[in-house]
């Protein structure tokens, strides 16, 4: 299964998505929550490595939905480190679908650039198996001259530990140049994974849970959430257009809390070492490390 599927679409969900487009705002970066595959997998007597399997070629449709209706980033919640607790056979299973899919994304690099499609993993990607993070590692390198759709898959992620590794971030690189009155918001979120993504716009969570499960607690402060009860595996076009519908309704009293936002973070960096010259060039030297570290990894025997 590719990353980004052939979907057929009904004469109806044409007409619907060009009304969509139409009719008002697509939002420019999504999130979505999958959830549900394991209640999928018992509901139809699957294995649940099965259900996982099903949820991540749902993700594929998505993604062509995506591409089509317009959103130009997206950012899906893989695997939570909170999901190493579950069993190994479980976490084993994950791991080889992982395994199998990004091996998969290697040789369909060319379609993915005619795509535009860029794939940023984001998590603490140190935690996985070596030949995992290998792979991980080379296909980001692979697509990072991509620009028309960002995917960040979130793997080995929670919000905790991207906070917590920021702040790492800061102490081990910006040796004695950055000091206690440069901690700022805008420094710590120029360390996040989600360095050079907006916020998202909108959240969908599927499978009726209505909480964040630790996921970009710190990026979805002014994001529209929306929750369905349907399980990820089995979300139709439907439902992504209704999230979309949601966004639409609701986007309103968010812009405008974001535009006040946007201006309390602009007034805090004024007041904070923010644009000195050692902060940003600190700053400067976090692209680079990061990918001499994907560099590392995907040469690594
Ligand atoms: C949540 O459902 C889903 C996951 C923990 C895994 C999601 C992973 C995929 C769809 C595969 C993606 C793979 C790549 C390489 C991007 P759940 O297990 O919590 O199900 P439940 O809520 O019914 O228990
Ligand atoms: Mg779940």
């Amino acid at each position: 299964m590719s990353w980004v599927s052939d979907y057929q679409y009904s004469l109806a969900e044409r007409i619907a998505m060009r009304t969509l487009r139409i009719c008002g705002q697509i939002p420019h970066h999504v999130a979505f929550v999958m959830d549900g595959n394991r209640r999928f997998a018992r509901s139809q007597h699957i294995d649940k490595i099965e259900g996982h399997s099903r949820g991540f070629e749902k993700l594929a449709d998505c993604l062509r939905w995506c591409l089509d209706v317009g959103v130009r980033e997206v950012t899906t919640f893989a695997f939570s480190i909170e999901n190493f607790k579950r069993s190994s056979e479980e976490v084993d299973g994950l791991f080889n679908l992982a395994r199998e899919k990004f091996a998969r994304l290697l040789q369909e690099v060319a379609r993915l650039e005619e795509h535009g499609i860029r794939i940023r993993v984001i998590g603490n990607i140190e935690l996985l198996p070596l030949d995992l993070q290998k792979l991980v590692a080379t296909a980001m390198l692979s697509t990072e001259r991509n620009d028309k759709l960002f995917l960040n898959v979130a793997f080995a992620y929670t919000s905790h530990d991207e906070i917590t590794q920021a702040v790492e971030t800061v102490l081990r690189h910006g040796n004695e140049d950055i000091e206690a009155a440069d901690i700022s918001e805008r420094l710590l979120e120029e360390c996040l994974y989600t360095r050079h993504s907006p916020p998202p716009d909108l959240v969908f969570r599927t499978s009726g849970e209505t909480r964040l499960s630790d996921f970009m607690m710190w990026q979805l402060s002014t994001s529209v959430l929306y929750f369905s009860n349907v399980l990820w595996p089995q979300i139709t076009f439907w439902h992504f257009l209704a999230s979309i519908l949601a966004y639409q309704r609701d986007r309103w009293q968010l812009d405008d809390f974001r535009r006040r936002e946007r201006m309390h973070s602009l007034e805090l960096a004024k007041t904070s070492h923010f644009y000195s010259e050692r902060v940003q060039k600190f700053l400067a030297t976090i692209d680079e490390d990061r990918r001499k570290l994907l560099v590392r990894v995907a040469a690594a025997n």
